[in-house]
């Protein structure tokens, strides 16, 4: 039997992350939840792309330079009773497909809104990933402090977009210049915003009572009176929050504030900690397991090297899904079947790094790797299973890829391969020549995959066009594809893991092949 401290530890971590549009105030939020955790002195001094300084979670110059975040880092602090694990996620949509597997690391998703845009493309696509495990969204309307759209009409544009229902939590009065704090519906409390204390936790004053004189002081009549009527149409309208239908992933709690102004980011988080699921199952080919099990055991979502130059070295993020991690112990790493001892994981604090002694079912540990553990793998007690369902998606931009100095050839192909393993880049190796073809979801991956070799592998390359327009990793019985093999030899590639590819150079090649090989199944995606 698991003891009550073990299981106590486990129940109080939530593990998320958030989800948004570029510039809906990702980067802004994160630093206020920080400053609620008392894992930064003081918000604002951490980013700001125009002052120079940048937050805690951009890593890389390359971040710096564009002021978009390229890697995804793990921020844990305490709030309240529990303990927060937030991954922070490549904004850019270049870099979707660590986005993608980081999804998979967490348990509940933080859906941030730009309030004056509404719902945006982006949030479109990452609300389609996190249906693939109905993970629960929590949702903040942000930007409360610029003139935003009619909160009804937002809502309705989540509910008919996302296609899931909103129960709001808080109610904004005013907007703009004029907005003056949100009514808590459950609490009936208003609380009141004062502007320029964003940098702080402030001392929020609260009017108990939707009908108390003193609200009308405090926001102006008009807007009580307009916030009472909102109250009888939101209250028929929409849906009152429900625990079931938020861990089914069919209902988000629905908060408003505005991130830069350090309010409602509180409200948010103690809905958050308190509704959002503690450490929740895995599946594995055989089984499912349980954060409760005692017994060790993680998977691998992301690989990232040289986070710190002074390190220069790789770590894998591994998500722990049952049990402890304790410093020292022994780890079977199941795809290669060996057991290792693991002394030196790290944990992480946005930017710093320190040694740890132990962690629990919900937490990210960071893994030295010497080369030898890729995206998907898991690490357990001894017991040989795998975790399924870390995906790797097909790209849809190829370049090959040249050297300057042709004598470099060794290190930009383990470069290559490396950077494969990472997921920050697909590498293609065509069966019948000696390319090296370079494949990526998003342009920008281009650029990052050139300065890296130069930066860690000292190698100089540039791209050229070539004649592949998409990829598909190929299955069969082992018949159907020796056959294939042979008659399609010219189109057949390896992937950096030596998964066999079939490089279309057109999508009418694809769709022949296709029809021609019915017994060949071309996957889009390809689980680690
Ligand atoms: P992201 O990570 O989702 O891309 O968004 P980020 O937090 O960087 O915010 C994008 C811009 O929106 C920033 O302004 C930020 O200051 C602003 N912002 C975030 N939250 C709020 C809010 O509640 N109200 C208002 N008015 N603005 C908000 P920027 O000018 O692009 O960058 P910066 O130079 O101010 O950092």
């Amino acid at each position: 039997m698991a003891n009550a401290d073990f299981l106590n530890e486990i129940n109080k971590r939530r593990t998320f992350a958030i989800i948004s549009h570029p510039d809906a105030g990702k980067t802004t939020i994160t630093e206020k939840v920080l400053l609620f955790g008392n894992a930064l002195q003081k918000a604002g001094t951490v980013k700001g792309k125009k002052s120079g300084q940048h937050a805690k979670s951009d890593w890389m110059d390359m971040e710096k330079e564009r002021g978009i975040s390229v890697s995804t880092s793990v921020m844990q602090f305490p709030y309240g009773d529990k303990l927060v694990n937030l991954l922070d996620t490549p904004g850019h949509e270049d870099f979707s497909e660590d986005t993608y597997r980081t999804l998979t690391a967490v348990d509940s998703c933080l859906m941030v809104i730009d309030a004056a845009k509404g719902v945006e493309d982006r949030t479109r696509k990452l609300m389609e990933v996190t249906r693939l495990r109905d993970t629960p969204i929590v949702t903040f309307m942000n930007k409360l402090d610029r003139d935003i759209r009619d909160p009804l009409e937002l809502l309705d544009e989540v509910e008919a977009e996302l296609n899931i229902m909103c129960a709001p939590i808080t109610w904004p009065i005013g907007c703009g210049k004029l907005f003056k704090g949100v009514y808590h519906l459950a609490n009936d409390e208003t609380y009141l915003y004062q502007t320029g204390l964003g940098h702080t936790i402030q001392d929020v004053r609260i009017i108990k009572g939707i009908d108390n004189p003193e609200l009308d002081d405090a926001v102006t009549s008009d807007l009580a009176a307009q916030l009472r009527e909102e109250l009888e149409l939101v209250q028929g309208a929409s849906n009152p929050f429900d625990q079931e239908m938020f861990m089914a992933g069919e209902l988000t709690p629905v908060f408003f504030g505005t991130a830069l102004g350090n309010f409602g980011v509180d409200h948010m988080l103690d809905g958050l900690t308190q509704w959002a699921p503690k450490p929740q199952s895995r599946a594995t080919e055989g089984r499912e397991v349980t954060a409760e099990e005692e017994k060790f055991s993680g998977f691998v979502f992301k690989i990232q090297a040289n986070m710190d130059p002074k390190h220069r070295d790789r770590i894998a993020f591994c998500r722990i899904v049952s049990g402890k991690y304790k410093k020292g112990m022994k780890m079977r790493h199941t795809r290669t079947g060996k057991d290792v001892r693991v002394s030196d994981a790290l944990t992480f604090l946005a930017g710093d790094r320190s040694l740890l002694e132990e962690a629990y079912a919900g937490d990210i540990i960071g893994l030295h790797n010497h080369g030898s553990i890729r995206i998907g793998d898991t690490f357990s007690s001894g017991e040989d299973f795998r975790f399924t369902g870390i995906p790797n998606f097909a790209p849809e931009l190829f370049k090959r890829i040249r050297l300057k100095d042709p004598l470099k050839m060794k290190q930009l192909q383990k470069g290559l391969i490396q950077l494969a393993e990472e997921g920050a880049v697909q590498v293609f190796r065509p069966l019948t020549n000696n390319d090296l073809i370079v494949g990526a979801v998003g342009v920008l991956q281009f650029d990052v995959v050139v300065a890296r070799l130069k930066a860690e592998y000292n190698v100089d390359a540039l791209y050229e066009s070539v004649g592949v327009s998409t990829a598909r990793w190929v299955y069969g019985s082992e018949k159907d594809v020796d056959d294939f093999r042979r008659k399609t030899q010219s189109y057949l590639a390896l992937d950096g893991a030596d998964n066999l590819a079939y490089i279309a150079p057109t999508m009418v090649n694809l769709s022949l092949a296709q029809e021609r090989y019915p017994d060949i199944t071309f996957a889009a995606t390809r689980e680690q």
